[in-house]
């Protein structure tokens, strides 16, 4: 695999299905090495500078944990630590921190800060979750429920139920799913549904892929799904609208027991975390059998192995496999 030109992992969407698949089977051999203790030292006297506009449990220990593992350093940079912003523009920040470290992973405010850092970076800069997307958490996603496949399916033969807000993690599922040639369902109420652009972006994917795109604000199309995936009702920056969205998702948009059991007997039940359990998922489907969350988590570390691996290195020996 080589990668001549400076590439930056801002959206799942930059990327082909095949460099996806890529990143995957390197996150399958991570994964064994690490099982195996046996990572070896890709990240070796390398760093990443990790920028956190917002605070992050699963984010900022996968990727710290990721570079301590495979030999390297991560520097923990929240706006108290550093001028960027304040003192100091996007610009030299991003400049300044390309001269010392290898990678920069930002988790921001705004899509548009960390894509001004991607515009000055002259290191790979990877988008630790922004208002709009979140890829990172999606590679984990595509991979855990790699791992949990039925039986004879591959990727392409899934039905995803996204149940809930048009969230970060929703439009990073949206466009990896409908790359990948999946079914993917929206179901959410009217007025909190996917920005146009979002649909566009999916429904091209699904020329392109043969998968499909559902947008519905009724419950019921949980029926038959193998993934049903729960997210928060809403995050920062939405706090004054918190009355209005609860009141609009609760309890229609709940995923409860009820609701699995219409998906169906085997439907998986996945959630980024941090859950507000009792509001967009109960704790009876967080804690029960079907429910593939923790597994979900474990894997960001194991994809911040596979991103800091494919981003710091120009050329890369991946046994390449194909997915279907
Ligand atoms: N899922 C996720 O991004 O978790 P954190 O906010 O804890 O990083």
């Amino acid at each position: 695999l080589h990668k001549p030109t400076l590439r930056h992992f801002l959206n799942t969407q930059d990327f082909s299905k095949q460099e996806l698949c890529d990143i995957l089977q390197l996150m399958t051999l991570l994964k064994q090495a690490r099982r195996d203790n046996a990572v070896p030292p890709l990240f070796k006297n390398k760093s990443v500078a990790m920028i956190f506009e917002q605070p992050s449990t699963r984010t900022r220990v996968s990727f710290e944990t990721a570079a301590t593992i495979l030999g390297g350093h991560a520097l923990f940079l929240s706006p108290k630590d550093i001028h960027l912003g304040a003192k100091e523009s996007l610009e030299d920040t991003a400049r300044v921190l390309s001269r010392m470290c290898d990678v920069i992973m930002a988790r921001v405010n705004h899509h548009e800060t960390v894509a001004g850092l991607a515009e000055h970076s002259t290191v790979p800069v990877i988008n630790g979750l922004c208002d709009w997307l979140h890829p990172t958490q999606i590679m984990a996603d595509l991979f855990t429920m790699q791992e949990h496949l039925p039986e004879g399916k591959t990727l392409s033969d899934l039905t995803v139920a996204f149940v809930g807000d048009a969230t970060n993690v929703a439009s990073s599922l949206m466009f990896a799913c409908t790359q990948f040639g999946m079914t993917f369902k929206h179901i959410c109420p009217e007025r909190f549904k996917a920005p146009q652009k979002w649909i566009d972006i999916a429904l091209n994917n699904c020329e392109t892929s043969g998968g499909k795109l559902v947008i519905t604000d009724d419950t019921n199309a949980v029926k038959n799904c193998d993934v049903v995936v729960a997210d928060s009702f809403y995050w920062f920056g939405q706090e004054d609208e918190k009355d209005i969205r609860l009141s609009t998702f609760i309890p229609d948009y709940v995923v409860t027991e009820e609701m699995m059991h219409k998906a169906g007997p085997n439907a998986l039940f996945m959630h980024c975390l941090p859950a507000n359990d009792q509001r967009e998922c109960t704790r009876e489907v967080m804690e029960s059998a079907n429910s593939i969350i923790f597994d979900e988590a474990e894997n960001r570390l194991t994809a911040q192995m596979a991103l800091l691996v494919y981003f710091s290195h120009k050329d890369i020996a991946i046994p390449s496999q194909e997915r279907k």
